[in-house]
């Protein structure tokens, strides 16, 4: 990783655990126990990779990062309840995350599916509060946009697609949508989102979008490559996963090596749909050579 990445990323982590921190209050009440768990599932941990995307498209319009940083959170929020759910024994059964227990696990499996929903929740508040930016407009824009991108046509439908994945027999192009919604639609989100907090349309917008596209699945892959060959010590969840349940990956279906040149192809098509932002978006041409190389 670039040297100028590295730094950029540890304080994109740091700026939103602080946020969280204020966003996400204990509670001595009877109900506290769903609010530790929600914090045990946002802060401290991952690479924070969606924040740090909100962050950069945000800085490319000059948005204020004390707005930023609230949609920042907001997508954490959504990408963290995201993992909760995917984690229980319904669903992955999976008993590491971010190198710790899952939250099932640390606490149970009813407080772990509330906090999920409170993250879940939580998020749009977030957004709908005039802190997040003056105009309602966009704040409805906002809201419409990451639900979009959550819900049954986006991240969730991705879910149940893949949940059936062992018995779809799906090729390349089924396994592409399933990943453009399971995982792109939130990457998306997260690169537009400057472009919305900027008011900015048309174009520039649509430069951000292409580039979320080709993105999200060199993630994608690049997750798909790190179940097989990485090391859960440095991943920090359980591997071999995918072949375990079944599934095919672009990795069942490409071979290792095709899956990685694709990665690569796509992580520099992604950069070249930065152009029209010059050295500007420097550190998100940095993020998605770094996605297709990463070990966690
Ligand atoms: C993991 O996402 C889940 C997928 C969408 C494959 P990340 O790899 O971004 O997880 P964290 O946030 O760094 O833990
Ligand atoms: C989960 O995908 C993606 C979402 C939670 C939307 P995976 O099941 O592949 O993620 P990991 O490998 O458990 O992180
Ligand atoms: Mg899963
Ligand atoms: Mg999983
Ligand atoms: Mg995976």
């Amino acid at each position: 990783m670039s040297p100028r990445l590295t730094e950029a990323l540890t304080n994109v982590s740091q700026a939103v655990n602080a946020e969280l921190d204020r966003l996400l209050p204990v509670s001595d009440a009877p109900d506290s126990r769903v609010h530790e768990a929600m914090r045990y599932a946002t802060l401290d941990g991952g690479k924070r990779l969606r924040p740090f995307l909100v962050m950069q498209s945000a800085s490319l319009f000059n948005v204020a990062e004390s707005a930023a940083i609230r949609v920042a959170c907001a997508i954490e929020m959504i990408h963290c309840y995201s993992l909760v759910h995917d984690d229980l024994p319904c669903m992955d059964d999976d008993d590491l995350r971010r190198g710790r227990p899952t939250c099932h696990k640390a606490f149970d499996e009813s407080t772990a599916l509330l906090a999920g929903d409170a993250l879940l929740t939580k998020a749009f508040e977030v957004l709908a509060n005039p802190a997040t930016h003056s105009d309602p407009v966009v704040r409805c824009e906002l809201v419409a946009d990451l639900a979009h991108a959550s819900g049954g046509q986006g991240m969730v439908g991705g879910q149940m697609i893949d949940l059936q994945a062992h018995s779809l027999d799906l090729d390349v192009a089924g396994i592409t949508r399933l990943q453009q919604l399971k995982t792109g639609r939130l990457f998306s989100f997260s690169c537009e989102s400057g472009a919305l907090l900027g008011k900015a349309h048309g174009e520039l917008r649509l430069a951000l979008r292409n580039y979320a596209h080709d993105l999200g699945l060199a993630f994608q892959i690049a997750d798909d490559i790190l179940d097989v060959e990485g090391d859960v010590a440095e991943v920090g969840k359980r591997l071999n996963k995918d072949a375990d349940a079944g599934k095919a990956t672009f990795v069942s279906l490409l071979g290792l090596e095709r899956a990685k040149s694709q990665a690569d192809m796509l992580a520099e098509q992604a950069c070249r749909h930065l152009d029209p932002f010059g050295d500007k978006a420097d550190l998100m041409r940095d993020v998605a050579r770094f996605v297709v190389r990463r070990r966690s």
